[in-house]
């Protein structure tokens, strides 16, 4: 088995996403799977171009997106991948920029134009989706996120299989909350990041031990 992470936070180290998708891949690896973490901010790429090469009747190939950059080598490690985990911090009440271009080129040559319910994607193989917020759950619902995680997570399901999410909230931001601005109380924030990020790992990781283990039921 084959697991591979993308991290769509610019943070390659210690923080919030970087950690979590860590957690799964040790999950994974824990069950014996070989693992990858992609960091999605070095690389130089963009978003779909719209060039409908994938879609077209007489393309050479099918679910392979003509576009020729950095992310390309990636798109084609996924085809081999036996399964994959995407975590992105929430900007602005969205995956960050980058992870919502990956998205864009993972997805679109795999959508069946002609059968939306049907994939191109060769497999079915499990997913996970891992977001990190600087919001409280208190929050979750009048901000309207959840509709926007249960997006992505079922366009990952339709595109790839069985598709599990893993959510941190109310994360920390910053090392030392006195040198900038914020609205939230340090030590309340280091009281829960004491509680409960030890326990959004722990899910994290078990969410990669199902991953490297085959163990989520495909669709
Ligand atoms: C540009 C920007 C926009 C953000 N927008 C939101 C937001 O809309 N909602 C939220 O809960 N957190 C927001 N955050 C906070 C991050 O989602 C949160 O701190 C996240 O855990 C950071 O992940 P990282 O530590 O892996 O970089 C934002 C942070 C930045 C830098």
């Amino acid at each position: 088995m084959k697991v591979l992470a993308f991290n769509g936070s610019p943070r390659k180290k210690k923080w919030n996403t970087v950690t979590m998708l860590e957690h799964t891949l040790e999950g994974a690896k824990s069950v014996g799977a070989e693992v990858e973490l992609i960091h999605l901010y070095p690389l130089d790429f963009k978003g779909c171009a719209s060039c409908f090469a994938c879609k077209r009747h007489d393309r050479k190939q099918t679910g392979v997106c003509v576009l020729k950059d950095e992310l390309a080598p990636v798109l084609e490690k996924i085809r081999d991948a036996d399964a994959l985990v995407v975590g992105t911090p929430v900007y602005f009440g969205s995956e960050t920029a980058c992870t919502r271009t990956f998205l864009e080129r993972l997805q679109f040559p795999y959508l069946n134009y002609q059968n939306y319910a049907d994939s191109h994607f060769p497999r079915r193989i499990p997913t996970g989706l891992i977001y990190t917020m600087n919001i409280p759950e208190s929050m979750i619902e009048q901000m309207g996120y959840e509709s926007m995680f249960e997006r992505t997570r079922s366009n990952l399901e339709r595109q790839f299989g069985a598709s599990e999410l893993v959510l941190a909230m109310n994360t920390t931001q910053y090392d030392d909350y006195d040198k900038y601005e914020t609205g939230f109380d340090k030590d309340e924030k280091a009281q829960y990041r004491e509680a409960v990020f030890g326990k959004d790992c722990r899910r994290a990781f078990e969410l990669g031990t199902r991953l490297g283990s085959g163990t989520i039921e495909t669709q």
